[in-house]
């Protein structure tokens, strides 16, 4: 594997792996690898010739500048995981390298990225547009892997390429789980061992729920059970609990005026750790 942490040299290697008539593929990533980015990483390295991973974390994402700082940063764990993982380039630039000037453009993501996290975190995700455009601009992949536990990102990310033409397969991976349920995640090491032992009542509390709307209990119904089960943990505290549209991100009242199959997305804080899940709610039953 090659570490790369210029763009210019990641321009050059990209494009020999292009003469060579390779599909490129890259998972974009902020680093501390997890069992579920290394699923991403496979599923790229069954679909495409030349994988690059990018490690980076993004400082014009991060609302909350504790949370940057406090953001796990382990690069050489990580270029380790990603040898192993058999990826042709670690892509590991600096914040200058990305950014040698500030980044200013504000991009027209619309109504997907209005609600939810866009609601809760302003300028988040015109900060993920901002790098993610960039990475696909340096790289100009076939396809790009991202998770689904990050589920509004990856519809905002399928704008942001809708709006600046990028010709690129956005591939939506499925969220990878610990044995006992809780979804992976960069910032799960941050929870103490109180939080971490209650953490995966998250994904219970969603699943035993999941009945209810294959019943079609009312929407507003469901909702204000998830939350009122998930505050009843001790330690934990309900951000936000939506039901909406799998496509368009928007919240849906009924049953009946769903057109896609529809996403329940939590976002709860243990402490000061903020984690998200979600469970899909399919149409057909
Ligand atoms: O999902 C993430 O880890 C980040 O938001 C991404 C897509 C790597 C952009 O920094």
């Amino acid at each position: 594997m090659e570490i790369i942490s210029t763009v210019a040299g990641l321009r050059e290697a990209v494009a020999k792996a292009k003469a060579e008539g390779l599909t490129v593929g890259l998972v974009p990533t902020m680093g501390a690898l997890h069992a579920g980015h290394i699923s991403l990483i496979e599923r790229a390295r069954k679909e495409c010739g030349f994988v690059v991973v990018s490690v980076f974390v993004n400082p014009t994402q991060f609302n909350n500048q504790n949370d940057l700082l406090t953001y796990p940063r382990t690069v050489e764990a990580d270029c380790e995981k990603l040898t192993e993982a058999g990826v042709d380039v670690a892509f590991v630039p600096t914040v200058e390298e990305v950014y040698p000037e500030p980044d200013t453009r504000v991009f027209d993501l619309g109504p997907v990225a209005e609600v939810m996290e866009g609601a809760m975190r302003p300028g988040h995700f015109n900060g993920v547009a901002q790098v993610v455009s960039k990475l696909f601009d340096f790289v100009r992949p076939d396809k790009a892997y991202f998770g689904e536990k990050d589920f509004q990102q990856i519809a905002v990310i399928r704008r942001m390429a809708e709006l600046e033409g990028f010709d690129i397969d956005i591939v939506a991976c499925p969220i990878k789980r610990e044995a006992d349920g809780l979804a992976m995640s960069s910032r799960n090491v941050r929870l103490t061992p109180q939080q971490r032992a209650i953490a995966p009542e998250i994904h219970q509390v969603l699943t035993d729920n999941a009945d209810l709307a294959l019943q079609r209990i009312d929407i507003e119904t469901l909702k204000e059970m998830v939350v009122t089960e998930l505050n009843a943990i001790d330690g934990m505290e309900v951000e936000y609990y939506e039901i909406v549209d799998s496509v368009t991100l928007q919240p849906v009242e009924t049953w009946e005026d769903a057109r896609h199959d529809l996403v329940g997305c939590v976002t709860v804080w243990l402490g000061d750790v903020r984690l998200i899940d979600n469970i899909k709610y399919p149409l057909s039953k």
